[in-house]
C-alpha cells in the first residue's frame, strides 16, 4: 500500500544500506523538495547529514528564519548558514539583463556551496571520516525529464540554481526519485516538516532577483520583500492559497510614474501582481482574484511601502507570457 509511512519505512532503509557509516551533504534551498530529502535522510543516519544553505540575500520576507528556525526545531538536522549577501549584491552589481542574472547567481551558488563543502570536508577529515555522499531533492517527473538515467549528469540544470556541477565527486542520494510533488509533500508532513514549508508554492531559485526588472540592489530588493509579504499575507488571509499556483510580486524597478499623496506629487515604482493558474507551470491562466482582496493588496502595499505609489495587475496567459517577469 501507498502510505507516507511505508515510503519514509522503505526510504530510510535504502538511505541507512547506501550511506553506512560515511558523512552527507545537502544544500537545502527553502524549497519543498530539498526541505523533504534533507528531513528523510536525517531521520536515516541522524548527525551524519549537515545542510548547507546559501544565503544569496534574494529570499523573501522570514524565509530564511524558516529554515533556521522551524525546520532545524522540527527535524533536528545540521545546518550551516552562509550569509553571503553581500558577495551576491557585489556580484550583481550593474547587471539587468535577466539571463545574466541567472548565470552570476547560479555562479556564485555554486563557488559558496563549494566553499561550505570544502570545510565540512575538511571537518570530517580531522575527525577521520568520509564524506562521500551528496543529497539531491531529485522527483520523479524530474528523471523522466531527464531520460532516466542514473548518476550526476542527470542532474537539471535547467532554471535551477541547486543545479550543482557534473564534476561533483560525489555519489547522489536521492530519496525522492519515485515520487510526485503531492506525494512529496504527503512525505513531507508525516516527517513533522513545518507546514509553511510543505505547503510552498514554486519559488524560482534566483529568487527576487529575477522579480527586479533592472538592476538589483539592497535597497530595491527591501522594497519588493515589504510589498511582496503583504501580497502574501493577504492571499492567505483571503483564503486564495490553494487556487493560486504562484503569485510573482514584481518590482518595475525602471519604471517610475507620478502620483499624488496628502499634499504631494509623488514619483514612485509599480510594482505588478502576477497571480497565475497552472497544473505544471508549462502553461498557465492568469487567476481571477476577487476586486476586494487585490483592492486590500494595492491599498496596502501603496501605504506601508513608500516607495511604491501603482500596484497593476498582469492579465496575460501563458504563453504568450512567460510566469516570471525575467
Ligand atoms: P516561467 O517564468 O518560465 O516559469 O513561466 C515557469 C516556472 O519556473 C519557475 N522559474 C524558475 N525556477 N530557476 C528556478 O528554479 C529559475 O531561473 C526560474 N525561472 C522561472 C517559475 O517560478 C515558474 O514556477
Amino acid at each position: 500500500d501507498w502510505t507516507p509511512g511505508n515510503v519514509i519505512a522503505d526510504q530510510v532503509a535504502a538511505i541507512k544500506a547506501q550511506i553506512g557509516d560515511a558523512r552527507v551533504i545537502c544544500a537545502l534551498s527553502g524549497g519543498v523538495d530539498s526541505a523533504v530529502a534533507a528531513a528523510l535522510v536525517q531521520r536515516a543516519v541522524g548527525d551524519q547529514l549537515t545542510c548547507v544553505h546559501v544565503d544569496h540575500g534574494l529570499m523573501r520576507a522570514g524565509e530564511v528564519e524558516q529554515i533556521e528556525n522551524d525546520f532545524v526545531a522540527s527535524t533536528g538536522v545540521n545546518l550551516v548558514i552562509r550569509d553571503e549577501k553581500e558577495r551576491f549584491l557585489r556580484a550583481l552589481a550593474g547587471v539587468s539583463d535577466p539571463e545574466t542574472k541567472r548565470k552570476i547567481i547560479g555562479r556564485e551558488f555554486i563557488r559558496v556551496f563549494e566553499d561550505a563543502q570544502r570545510d565540512i570536508i575538511e571537518e570530517a577529515g580531522e575527525a577521520g571520516e568520509e564524506v562521500r555522499f551528496l543529497v539531491q531533492g531529485t522527483l520523479y517527473p524530474d528523471v523522466v525529464e531527464s531520460g532516466g538515467g542514473e548518476g550526476a549528469a542527470n542532474i537539471k540544470s535547467h532554471h535551477n540554481v541547486g543545479g550543482l556541477p557534473d564534476d561533483l565527486n560525489f555519489e547522489l542520494v536521492e530519496p525522492l526519485r519515485t515520487l510526485f510533488k503531492d506525494e512529496v509533500r504527503a512525505v513531507g508532513r508525516e516527517l513533522g516538516v513545518p507546514e509553511e514549508i510543505v505547503s510552498r508554492q514554486p519559488f524560482p531559485g534566483p529568487g527576487l532577483g529575477i522579480r527586479i526588472v533592472g538592476e538589483i540592489t539592497a535597497e530595491r530588493l527591501e522594497i519588493l520583500r515589504r510589498a511582496d509579504a503583504i501580497a502574501r499575507e493577504e492571499l492567505t488571509k483571503a483564503g486564495l492559497d490553494n487556487e493560486i499556483w504562484q503569485c510573482p510580486v514584481v518590482l518595475l524597478a525602471d519604471v517610475r510614474s507620478v502620483g499624488v499623496q496628502g499634499d504631494g506629487r509623488t514619483y514612485g515604482h509599480p510594482i505588478v501582481l502576477r497571480p497565475v493558474s497552472s497544473e505544471d507551470a508549462m502553461t498557465a491562466d492568469w487567476t481571477r482574484l476577487p476586486y476586494d482582496v487585490l483592492s486590500v493588496i494595492s491599498t496596502r502595499i501603496t501605504n506601508e511601502v513608500r516607495e511604491v505609489n501603482r500596484v497593476v495587475l498582469d492579465v496575460t496567459s501563458k504563453p504568450p507570457g512567460t510566469i516570471e517577469w525575467e
